[in-house]
């Protein structure tokens, strides 16, 4: 009934733009080809956008680990970096401290986290300040029949 059908790992690199959103685009592919609900796969992949870009953006280095079993999907972001001081500020609509040239990039109007809250049906933020981040959330699969 738990048992897990599908994991893969992606090693995140920290500021490497170039790539960005990659993972997260493989993820939504491989959850398509898995036929899971449309509805699931879009969620799944704006929240794993969101967990990606916010290492790239703000840590070292890191990984998005994406496991899928039969009622739901799990993805864990995590990462070496400046860890977040204070998650409830960090969780709030807005609240961003991207610096300006990132915001020149696009990024940084502090709506990530709060984005993968929406999408997701549990969001777990663990983080250690100076050491990093973990993000986990999971996104029941309705009806799953895989
Ligand atoms: N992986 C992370 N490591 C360190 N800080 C983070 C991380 N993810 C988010 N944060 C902090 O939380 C804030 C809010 O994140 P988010 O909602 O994604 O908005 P944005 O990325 O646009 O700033 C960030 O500005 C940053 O201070
Ligand atoms: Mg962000």
């Amino acid at each position: 009934m738990n048992e897990i059908l599908y994991t893969r790992t992606y090693q995140i690199q920290g500021r490497d733009f170039e790539h960005g959103g990659e993972a997260s685009s493989d993820i939504k592919e491989a959850l398509k080809k898995m036929g899971l609900n449309s509805q699931v796969v879009k969620r799944t992949a704006i929240a794993s956008y969101e967990a990606e870009m916010n290492i790239i953006v703000y840590a070292e280095n890191g990984e998005l680990i994406l496991e899928v079993f039969p009622h739901m999907v799990k993805v864990t972001a995590i990462d070496r970096g400046p860890g977040i001081e204070d998650v409830e500020l960090a969780m709030k609509e807005g609240y961003s401290t991207a610096p300006p040239e990132i915001r020149e990039m696009g990024f940084g109007s502090g709506m990530g986290l709060p984005n993968i809250k929406r999408n997701a049906d549990r969001l777990v933020i663990e983080s250690i300040p100076g050491k990093g981040t973990k993000v986990t959330f999971e996104i029941d699969i309705p009806n799953a029949v895989l």
